[in-house]
């Protein structure tokens, strides 16, 4: 069935930014849209944007060409694909809301999920709050996929665009949301520099980014566990990376999920518990994600509590509260 993407696409052109050019006038045409200053033209996938047609970039280094090229053969088709037809009730916005939902309005206005991913985020944030005019954007080729599941929900609408150089326009955005996603880009400063340059004054942002877990040494000891496999996994394709995280997954189970669930059934020994890498897996199924994810990624910043407060500074966010968990970071912060 041919669907309309008109009301998809007229709301995206209202906020779109050339990332060629950055003018912000656009032709509409029944297959794609032109940017009217340099007649650079992206095209039109299933209500989608694909603001990033061949990634055809200059790249500053070989590492940062690595970087893209890893991230698009990691989350660009398989994670999305695989996880589309499983749509959750709630998902990750659900650590913001509880972490800063009662001191502050999270969501207002103009939505921005900066990697969304399979979309179930901004899926959630567009049906509970019908009023807000939600956008999604991720470098994953499939956003097309996302936004044929979702494309009955109109006040949501996607885009394929990079964390590091936004298709919008300054200054155009209230809310932004950006769950795990920073920290598997070349340049995690560069990102919130982007999120800043887009909100309106008044705006905030939610942002969830990996800790170096500086205080908590069996968690550290696995980020070396992981910093050491990340150097081998790097130089295999993603495919065979994934199946191995498969492998690993029983014995990653027996050296850390499960004495980490044993010790948190007994009360003086809880907290040890929970300090174990993967402490909450009881199955494979239900730890491969966040091991592909931490093993198959391009790379995997981590941040100390400093770090992190840094990142909001430079670029001149207010108002910032950290909740540290022994998952990551979350922060709140706002643009004056
Ligand atoms: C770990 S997944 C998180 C997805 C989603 N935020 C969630 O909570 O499930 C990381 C996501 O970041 C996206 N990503 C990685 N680098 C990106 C970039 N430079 N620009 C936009 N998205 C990027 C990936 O395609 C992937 O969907």
């Amino acid at each position: 069935m041919k669907l309309d993407n008109s009301c998809h696409v007229d709301r995206i052109v209202e906020v779109a930014r050339c990332p060629a050019c950055k003018s912000s006038t656009w032709l509409k045409r029944e297959k794609n849209i032109m940017c009217c200053q340099c007649e650079a033209v992206f095209s039109i996938q299933q209500g989608s944007v694909d603001f990033i047609p061949n990634l055809n970039k200059n790249y500053k280094s070989s590492h940062e060409r690595y970087i893209y090229e890893r991230a698009l053969e990691n989350w660009g088709e398989i994670l999305h694909e695989y996880e589309l037809n499983d749509v959750p009730e709630t998902y990750h916005h659900i650590h913001f809301v509880n972490h800063f939902g009662n001191r502050h309005t999270l969501f207002k206005g103009v939505v921005l999920g900066i990697g969304c991913g399979s979309g179930f985020d901004s899926q959630w944030t567009a049906q509970k709050y019908p009023g807000l005019l939600c956008f999604g954007v991720d470098l994953g080729v499939n956003i097309g996929g996302v936004a044929r599941r979702d494309h009955s929900i109109t006040n949501l609408h996607y885009m394929r665009g990079d964390a590091l150089d936004l298709p919008l326009e300054n200054k155009v955005v209230d809310s932004i949301f950006s769950y795990g996603v920073f920290h598997h880009t070349s340049e995690p400063q560069k990102c919130l520099d982007e999120a800043y340059r887009v909100l309106k004054p008044g705006g905030s942002v939610c942002i969830y980014l990996y800790t170096n877990h500086e205080n908590n040494l069996p968690k550290y000891l696995g980020t070396q566990v992981e910093k050491f496999l990340t150097n081998f996994m790097a130089v295999i394709p993603v495919k065979i990376g994934r199946m191995l995280c498969w492998a690993m997954s029983p014995f990653i189970l027996l050296i850390f999920s499960w004495p980490g669930q044993l010790l948190k059934k007994i009360p003086s020994l809880k907290k040890i518990g929970g300090s174990f890498p993967l402490h909450w897996g009881t199955t494979p199924a239900s730890i491969i994600g966040d091991l592909q994810d931490r093993l198959c990624s391009p790379v995997n910043h981590r941040f100390s509590r400093k770090a992190f407060q840094s990142l909001f500074e430079k670029s001149g966010f207010t108002n910032l509260e950290i909740v540290t968990t022994t998952g990551g970071h979350f922060g709140y912060a706002e643009k004056l």
